[in-house]
């Protein structure tokens, strides 16, 4: 059996953005039958909220559609997911600069947005910023699968690859 690919969602605070495309994306790839074939894990860039479930806010609107996220908890970035993901998908340019940055020499992990377009920070914000980022990594996990599905080899392993999430 061909091993895990392994793909970790990165935020800024992993309270909001990343636990929820986590989430979203491991549910769907269920519902795909791809549960097996890629191992989803997120982490936040910046460590404010290290230990904490994710925001109130981000619970409810996910578990209006169905998505529990209680008993997912904030982590940092550590330079060990470079050599444990081979993808790590940034949800905005600032998450995606920011792993560049501390992605170590020779780490092979390929590192790009999640959607193609940037997904919002939405903890200052209101319920449809919630929303939004629910609407938004859906889609974002419905390209995934679906380039998933239609590349002969998994996405992100060859550098040189023009699938885009
Ligand atoms: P996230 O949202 O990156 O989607 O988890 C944020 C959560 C907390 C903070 C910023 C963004 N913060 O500055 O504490």
């Amino acid at each position: 059996m061909t091993p895990p690919l392994r793909v970790l969602v990165v935020c800024l605070g992993n309270i909001c953005r990343s636990p929820t495309a986590e989430a979203v994306l491991r549910q769907r790839l269920a519902v795909a039958g791809l549960a097996d074939q890629v191992e989803v894990d997120s982490a936040g860039t910046g460590g404010w909220h290290v230990g904490a479930p994710p925001d109130s806010r981000a619970q409810l609107h996910a578990l209006r559609r169905g998505l529990d996220l209680s008993r997912l908890r904030a982590r940092r970035v550590v330079d060990a997911d470079f050599e444990r993901f081979h993808l790590m998908l940034a949800m905005d340019h600032d998450n995606l600069e920011e792993l560049r940055r501390l992605q170590p020499p020779g780490s092979p992990a390929v590192i790009r947005l999640f959607a193609d377009t940037p997904v919002p920070d939405p903890y200052q914000g209101g319920a449809q910023a919630f929303e939004e980022v629910l609407d938004l990594v859906g889609r974002a996990s419905d390209a995934f699968i679906a380039a998933l599905r239609e590349s002969r080899e998994l996405p992100g392993l060859n550098p040189t690859e023009t699938v885009g999430f």
